[in-house]
């Protein structure tokens, strides 16, 4: 398998400053030489180009709508083009509005391969805002409403197809911030939730287990993995930190157990924020933990 790296250097779907540097932060903590490895191929199409962050306020509950849009086709079109060459996408964030072009390009490659879609959502949040009811207006915090349709139009119809993602095909993992109107949305769409409460009580192989039920060899998974998703004191590089994230060896059990399955055909790795970080050690921990969600692992596996 060959795995396209797609920089996507870009802040504007946030209001802390920072995400953009992720792309290099990844790269100098070793990506390309880690995946290698690991016997994989590497292309790193090296970073997207897309407008700058005007740094403005919300207008009409939406802040850098139009910038949002231009980098979410950027990436839609390189995610679209790596599955035509039959690559595996890598989309390096970035904040997390980014993940509306990059899933939209998925799920189109899955309904023309007639492919099941299975999206893995890890994050502290459950990104579901809409602009009438989202407390900061930041995009990185309405990808998953965008995706199922609820957003701004031109947020909503990359590749000519509304809702890009239905209910059934995604699935959040670790959420422990979630705002008033969003835990309406999320109830009335029926979104799969696996939040922290769920996983204190179940821990994380039955909430990886459940997560994971009923894919099968027709299905395509996608992971969007929000490094906020981790808990804050091993992954301090982040711009919306929320305490009470997995533990290190939670995050490595759920990596392993998607390796397993080995039906991981794209991954968003967004809201890197090197410009909070300590040493690049969450760029690190990433790629540590990548490195197990392409099988790597302690012992030989048989
Ligand atoms: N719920 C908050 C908001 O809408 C935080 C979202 C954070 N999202 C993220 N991708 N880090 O602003
Ligand atoms: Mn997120
Ligand atoms: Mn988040
Ligand atoms: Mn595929």
């Amino acid at each position: 398998k060959t795995i396209s790296l797609i920089g996507a250097p870009t802040d504007v779907g946030a209001s802390v400053k920072g995400a953009s540097m992720g792309p290099d932060a990844l790269r100098v903590a070793g990506l390309t030489e880690a995946l290698q490895a690991r016997q994989l191929q590497v292309v790193d199409r090296g970073n997207l180009h897309g407008p700058a962050n005007p740094w403005q306020e919300p207008v009409n509950g939406l802040r850098h709508l139009k910038e949002a849009i231009d980098w979410n086709q950027a990436v839609f079109d390189a995610v679209g083009q790596a599955l035509s060459d039959g690559h595996l996408p890598m989309m390096l964030g970035g904040d997390h509005c980014l993940a509306i072009g990059s899933i939209s390009a998925v799920a189109a490659h899955c309904r023309r391969a007639g492919k099941k879609l299975r999206v893995l959502w890890f994050d502290a949040h459950a990104d579901s805002n809409l602009s009438t009811i989202s407390p900061t207006g930041n995009i990185h915090g309405m990808p998953v409403a965008c995706l199922m349709g609820h957003g701004p139009k031109e947020l909503i119809g990359y590749g000519g197809h509304t809702p890009a993602m239905l209910p059934h095909e995604i699935r959040q993992i670790g959420i422990r911030s979630v705002d008033a109107g969003e835990k309406k949305f999320i109830h009335e769409m029926g979104i799969q939730v696996y939040d922290m409460r769920y996983i204190d009580e179940y821990g994380i192989r039955n909430t990886m287990s459940s997560a994971l039920a009923g894919v099968d060899a027709n299905t395509h998974i996608h992971v969007s993995f929000d490094m906020d998703c981790l808990d804050p004191q091993i992954a301090p590089g982040v711009g919306t930190a929320v305490l009470g994230g997995p533990t290190y060896r939670e995050a490595q059990l759920c990596m392993e157990m998607i390796a397993d399955t080995g039906l991981m055909g794209s991954l968003d790795i967004v809201e890197l924020n090197p410009a909070l970080d300590i040493r690049n050690q969450t760029a690190i921990l990433a790629v540590d933990l990548i490195e197990s969600l392409f099988g790597k692992s302690t012992l030989v596996r048989i």
